[in-house]
């Protein structure tokens, strides 16, 4: 496998694009160049991602973990706890697209 992480985020007109998904998508792939993380970690866009209502999304491979990011500072915290520190971020992860994962509440 080339990349350790893949984020893809919906930049869809319907929903996620108009929930400034587009923004999210840059920062995200901005940063982690910056970082100098751009051959382990890939940041894409998609298309709908059929969660909609969760809008704007982004799923993070192969954890399969979903996000509802809406700002750099929520961005800054999946790139450096989770994809740099493998812990993802409970408090921005939606509930509803990962019912398999063991929540602690932390
Ligand atoms: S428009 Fe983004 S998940 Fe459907």
């Amino acid at each position: 496998m080339r990349y350790k992480h893949h984020a893809f985020t919906c930049v869809n007109s319907s929903n996620c694009a108009q929930q400034g998904s587009e923004k999210v998508h840059s920062y995200l792939k901005s940063q982690i160049k910056k970082l100098g993380m751009k051959h382990e970690i890939r940041a894409n866009k998609s298309g709908c991602l059929d969660a909609c209502d969760h809008a704007p999304v982004t799923v993070i491979y192969p954890e399969g973990i979903w996000y509802r990011i809406t700002s750099e500072d929520e961005a800054d915290r999946v790139i450096h706890e989770h994809l740099i520190g493998g812990k993802p971020v409970e408090s921005l992860m939606v509930r509803e697209l990962n019912p398999n994962y063991a929540f602690t509440g932390n």
